[in-house]
């Protein structure tokens, strides 16, 4: 699985002969001002929640590219009345065979409500299983018990990518909890540094990962990683 960072939740993953784009928050991010919008491949483009920092760019991409916008069924619903043509509504606890591989929408503790204020469903992540490898997109998310549930599915992840910014979501020590829950060691930090409530210390962030015989990966926007 190749896995390129866009930065804040950004991330797109290359997997199953398919790029799948995740919650693209590009052009009002500073941070990310080097990325060229328009070189962006989507194939689909999951969205955790309605937040503007995860969904900014998600219009403007599936109409380049004609990506398939995959989340919860009031989130498709709203692209659809802004003109998406392509979309698959989700809600928790439910899993479809995509030609890429599986996606199951997990629950999330966090809010959702569409920029217009038009009601943005309940928050989620994903569980995608391919292939090339299995990993989790947490979305924004406190930690959850529920985290627990995904080894208990059978599901063995190559790797988590968790919010780790705290302020509006977990932190670094239940980002660190989580992926106990989760039995996965591997971490690829997101939601962090973008805005002032969320930045963090890199170098204590990795090593409170390291202290615990994890690995916590802080991807330089515009990074590309092959992960086996
Ligand atoms: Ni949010
Ligand atoms: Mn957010």
């Amino acid at each position: 699985m190749k896995i390129t960072y866009y930065g804040h939740s950004c991330f797109s993953v290359y997997t199953g002969g398919k790029n799948l784009l995740f919650d693209p928050f590009i052009s009002p991010n500073e941070l990310a001002r080097n990325i060229n919008i328009s070189d962006i491949k989507a194939d689909y483009i999951f969205l955790s929640h309605g937040h503007e920092d995860h969904i900014a760019d998600a219009e403007s991409i599936a109409q380049r590219t004609g990506a398939t916008i995959v989340s919860n069924y009031e989130v498709v619903l709203w692209f659809q009345s802004k003109g998406a043509k392509n979309c698959h509504p989700m809600n928790h606890g439910g899993k479809w065979k995509f030609d890429f591989g599986t996606v199951k929408y997990t629950a999330a503790a966090h809010s959702s409500v569409m920029p217009d204020g038009a009601y943005g469903g309940n928050p989620g992540g994903f569980v995608i299983e391919s292939k090339e490898g299995n990993f989790y997109y947490s979305g924004d998310t406190a930690l959850m018990m529920d985290m627990q549930l995904i080894p208990l599915m059978g599901v063995k992840l190559n790797v988590a990518l968790l919010p780790i910014g705290d302020n509006f979501t977990m932190g670094i020590d239940d980002a660190i909890q989580a992926s106990n829950f989760v039995q996965c060691n591997r971490v690829i930090g997101l939601h962090y540094d973008t805005f002032g409530f969320i930045k963090i210390d890199h170098e204590a962030a990795v090593k409170k990962f390291n202290e615990k015989g994890k690995e916590l990966l802080l991807l330089k926007i515009g990074e590309t990683i092959d992960l086996k």
